[in-house]
Protein backbone atom coordinates (compact mmCIF):
# COMPACT_ATOMS: atom_id res chain seq x y z
CA UNK A 1 0.00 0.00 0.00
CA UNK A 2 1.23 3.23 -0.86
CA UNK A 3 1.89 5.82 2.16
CA UNK A 4 0.51 8.70 2.31
CA UNK A 5 2.69 11.71 2.63
CA UNK A 6 1.18 14.69 4.14
CA UNK A 7 4.02 17.70 5.52
CA UNK A 8 0.96 19.27 7.67
CA UNK A 9 -0.04 16.04 9.32
CA UNK A 10 -1.18 16.68 12.91
CA UNK A 11 0.01 14.65 15.12
CA UNK A 12 -0.21 13.54 19.03
CA UNK A 13 2.60 15.32 21.15
CA UNK A 14 5.50 13.59 22.63
CA UNK A 15 5.66 13.65 26.13
CA UNK A 16 9.58 12.90 26.27
CA UNK A 17 10.00 16.39 23.94
CA UNK A 18 8.17 18.41 26.80
CA UNK A 19 9.86 20.90 29.07
CA UNK A 20 8.98 21.72 32.56
CA UNK A 21 8.89 24.96 34.26
CA UNK A 22 10.95 24.76 37.15
CA UNK A 23 8.19 24.71 40.02
CA UNK A 24 5.35 24.24 38.09
CA UNK A 25 3.66 20.95 38.04
CA UNK A 26 0.44 22.09 36.14
CA UNK A 27 1.73 23.60 32.83
CA UNK A 28 3.78 21.44 30.39
CA UNK A 29 5.42 22.88 27.44
CA UNK A 30 6.08 21.19 23.57
CA UNK A 31 8.90 22.70 21.85
CA UNK A 32 7.48 21.76 18.11
CA UNK A 33 8.55 22.89 15.02
CA UNK A 34 12.24 23.15 15.70
CA UNK A 35 14.41 25.07 13.23
CA UNK A 36 17.74 22.76 12.66
CA UNK A 37 20.85 24.12 11.54
CA UNK A 38 23.36 21.37 11.17
CA UNK A 39 27.46 21.90 11.48
CA UNK A 40 30.15 19.39 10.48
CA UNK A 41 33.99 19.70 9.98
CA UNK A 42 35.40 18.31 6.52
CA UNK A 43 38.56 15.73 8.07
CA UNK A 44 40.14 15.94 4.46
CA UNK A 45 40.09 19.71 4.77
CA UNK A 46 43.85 20.65 5.75
CA UNK A 47 44.71 19.40 2.73
CA UNK A 48 42.99 20.94 0.82
CA UNK A 49 42.61 25.03 1.67
CA UNK A 50 45.29 25.95 0.08
CA UNK A 51 45.37 24.58 -3.17
CA UNK A 52 41.44 25.62 -3.61
CA UNK A 53 41.63 28.66 -2.18
CA UNK A 54 44.62 29.81 -4.90
CA UNK A 55 42.00 28.19 -7.55
CA UNK A 56 39.47 30.40 -6.21
CA UNK A 57 41.43 33.42 -6.41
CA UNK A 58 42.37 32.65 -10.22
CA UNK A 59 38.53 32.35 -10.53
CA UNK A 60 38.17 35.91 -9.36
CA UNK A 61 40.64 37.37 -12.19
CA UNK A 62 38.30 35.24 -14.92
CA UNK A 63 35.00 34.82 -14.05
CA UNK A 64 32.53 37.48 -14.01
CA UNK A 65 30.83 38.24 -10.91
CA UNK A 66 27.66 36.84 -9.86
CA UNK A 67 24.81 38.78 -8.01
CA UNK A 68 24.52 42.00 -9.80
CA UNK A 69 21.15 43.17 -8.23
CA UNK A 70 22.09 42.36 -4.93
CA UNK A 71 22.68 44.97 -2.29
CA UNK A 72 25.83 43.60 -1.40
CA UNK A 73 27.07 43.25 -5.03
CA UNK A 74 30.90 44.12 -4.24
CA UNK A 75 31.22 40.91 -2.56
CA UNK A 76 32.73 38.91 -5.23
CA UNK A 77 30.42 35.61 -6.16
CA UNK A 78 29.86 32.97 -8.68
CA UNK A 79 25.94 32.36 -8.55
CA UNK A 80 24.84 31.30 -12.11
CA UNK A 81 28.70 32.16 -13.43
CA UNK A 82 30.78 29.52 -11.85
CA UNK A 83 29.36 26.22 -11.15
CA UNK A 84 31.42 24.69 -8.19
CA UNK A 85 29.48 21.11 -8.38
CA UNK A 86 31.13 20.47 -12.03
CA UNK A 87 34.40 21.21 -10.99
CA UNK A 88 36.26 18.00 -9.92
CA UNK A 89 38.73 20.19 -8.15
CA UNK A 90 35.91 20.22 -5.43
CA UNK A 91 34.79 16.64 -6.01
CA UNK A 92 36.26 16.35 -1.74
CA UNK A 93 34.05 19.16 -0.31
CA UNK A 94 30.84 18.48 -2.87
CA UNK A 95 30.91 15.22 -1.42
CA UNK A 96 31.55 16.05 2.32
CA UNK A 97 28.80 18.82 1.65
CA UNK A 98 26.58 16.45 0.14
CA UNK A 99 26.87 13.47 2.81
CA UNK A 100 26.40 15.59 5.82
CA UNK A 101 22.98 16.86 3.69
CA UNK A 102 21.73 12.90 3.67
CA UNK A 103 22.57 13.34 6.98
CA UNK A 104 20.64 16.29 8.12
CA UNK A 105 18.13 14.72 6.61
CA UNK A 106 18.16 11.11 7.78
CA UNK A 107 18.33 12.89 11.47
CA UNK A 108 14.76 14.24 10.71
CA UNK A 109 12.88 11.61 8.77
CA UNK A 110 12.76 13.33 5.48
CA UNK A 111 12.59 10.86 2.58
CA UNK A 112 15.93 10.42 0.67
CA UNK A 113 13.71 9.92 -2.42
CA UNK A 114 12.65 13.34 -2.65
CA UNK A 115 16.13 14.98 -2.55
CA UNK A 116 18.11 15.59 -5.32
CA UNK A 117 21.52 14.85 -4.48
CA UNK A 118 23.30 17.04 -7.16
CA UNK A 119 22.97 20.40 -6.25
CA UNK A 120 21.14 22.35 -8.71
CA UNK A 121 23.60 25.21 -7.91
CA UNK A 122 27.12 25.88 -6.24
CA UNK A 123 28.80 28.24 -5.74
CA UNK A 124 32.00 30.70 -4.27
CA UNK A 125 31.99 33.87 -2.24
CA UNK A 126 34.89 35.71 -1.54
CA UNK A 127 34.48 38.49 0.94
CA UNK A 128 37.35 41.51 1.22
CA UNK A 129 37.44 44.14 3.72
CA UNK A 130 34.35 45.66 4.54
CA UNK A 131 32.52 43.35 2.37
CA UNK A 132 29.41 41.74 3.72
CA UNK A 133 26.03 39.72 2.71
CA UNK A 134 22.61 41.21 3.27
CA UNK A 135 19.55 39.29 4.81
CA UNK A 136 18.67 36.61 1.88
CA UNK A 137 16.83 33.04 1.46
CA UNK A 138 17.77 30.47 -0.95
CA UNK A 139 14.48 30.35 -3.05
CA UNK A 140 13.38 27.84 -4.45
CA UNK A 141 15.73 24.82 -2.86
CA UNK A 142 14.93 22.91 -0.67
CA UNK A 143 18.14 21.92 1.44
CA UNK A 144 21.42 24.89 1.50
CA UNK A 145 24.62 24.60 2.99
CA UNK A 146 27.31 26.91 3.82
CA UNK A 147 30.85 25.53 3.60
CA UNK A 148 33.83 27.82 4.85
CA UNK A 149 37.19 26.82 2.55
CA UNK A 150 39.28 30.10 3.80
CA UNK A 151 38.65 32.21 7.32
CA UNK A 152 39.89 32.67 10.77
CA UNK A 153 38.41 33.32 14.45
CA UNK A 154 37.71 37.01 14.07
CA UNK A 155 36.54 36.24 10.25
CA UNK A 156 32.93 37.98 9.93
CA UNK A 157 29.88 35.59 11.44
CA UNK A 158 27.08 33.66 9.82
CA UNK A 159 23.81 34.95 11.15
CA UNK A 160 20.39 33.16 11.07
CA UNK A 161 17.39 34.60 11.88
CA UNK A 162 14.08 32.87 13.95
CA UNK A 163 11.54 32.20 11.01
CA UNK A 164 8.46 32.96 13.54
CA UNK A 165 7.11 36.34 12.42
CA UNK A 166 6.00 37.61 15.34
CA UNK A 167 3.72 40.58 15.74
CA UNK A 168 4.20 41.62 19.50
CA UNK A 169 7.67 40.62 21.18
CA UNK A 170 7.60 40.14 24.93
CA UNK A 171 10.86 41.58 26.50
CA UNK A 172 12.73 38.22 27.34
CA UNK A 173 14.30 37.88 30.74
CA UNK A 174 17.38 35.56 29.52
CA UNK A 175 17.84 34.60 26.04
CA UNK A 176 18.18 30.46 25.04
CA UNK A 177 17.46 28.07 22.47
CA UNK A 178 13.32 28.61 23.18
CA UNK A 179 13.51 32.44 22.66
CA UNK A 180 16.12 33.37 20.50
CA UNK A 181 15.34 36.04 17.65
CA UNK A 182 18.94 35.10 15.53
CA UNK A 183 21.55 33.19 16.34
CA UNK A 184 25.19 33.63 14.81
CA UNK A 185 28.18 30.64 13.41
CA UNK A 186 31.68 31.49 13.66
CA UNK A 187 33.17 30.26 10.59
CA UNK A 188 36.13 27.67 10.76
CA UNK A 189 37.79 26.59 8.30
CA UNK A 190 36.26 23.07 6.73
CA UNK A 191 32.89 23.81 8.64
CA UNK A 192 29.68 23.10 7.19
CA UNK A 193 26.11 24.47 8.07
CA UNK A 194 23.41 23.11 6.83
CA UNK A 195 19.48 24.51 6.79
CA UNK A 196 16.12 24.60 5.17
CA UNK A 197 16.45 26.82 2.35
CA UNK A 198 13.74 29.40 3.83
CA UNK A 199 15.13 30.41 6.61
CA UNK A 200 17.05 34.58 6.51
CA UNK A 201 20.36 34.39 7.07
CA UNK A 202 23.45 37.32 6.36
CA UNK A 203 26.80 37.74 6.84
CA UNK A 204 27.77 41.37 8.31
CA UNK A 205 30.55 43.19 7.62
CA UNK A 206 34.29 41.14 7.14
CA UNK A 207 36.08 43.48 9.35
CA UNK A 208 40.17 41.99 8.96
CA UNK A 209 42.30 42.33 6.00
CA UNK A 210 42.12 38.28 5.27
CA UNK A 211 39.71 37.03 2.93
CA UNK A 212 36.92 34.58 3.95
CA UNK A 213 35.65 32.22 1.06
CA UNK A 214 32.45 30.38 1.58
CA UNK A 215 31.19 27.91 -0.43
CA UNK A 216 27.14 27.66 -1.34
CA UNK A 217 25.47 24.76 -2.28
CA UNK A 218 21.82 24.70 -2.52
CA UNK A 219 19.60 21.02 -2.86
CA UNK A 220 16.41 20.80 -4.44
CA UNK A 221 13.32 18.28 -4.43
CA UNK A 222 13.41 15.77 -6.47
CA UNK A 223 9.68 15.13 -8.30
CA UNK A 224 8.06 12.25 -6.99
CA UNK A 225 8.52 9.03 -9.59
CA UNK A 226 6.96 8.94 -12.73
CA UNK A 227 6.03 13.07 -13.06
CA UNK A 228 7.77 15.61 -14.33
CA UNK A 229 7.04 18.44 -12.04
CA UNK A 230 6.60 18.87 -8.05
FE1 LIG B 1 23.12 32.41 1.57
Amino acid sequence: MKKERNIYMTTQSDLSTSIKEEGEKNLTLYAHFPTLIGVATNPDHQALENKLTKKCLKLRKKIKSGGENWISNETYNTLGTYHLNEDPDFSNINDFVTNQVIHYCKAQSIDLNCLNINPTDAWLSIYKKNNYQDWHIHNPAMISASYYLRCNNSSAKIYFKNPVTDMILPAILSFNELNFGRVWFQPQPGMVLIFRSYLYHCVPQQKNNDIRICLSYNYGRKPEEGKKYI
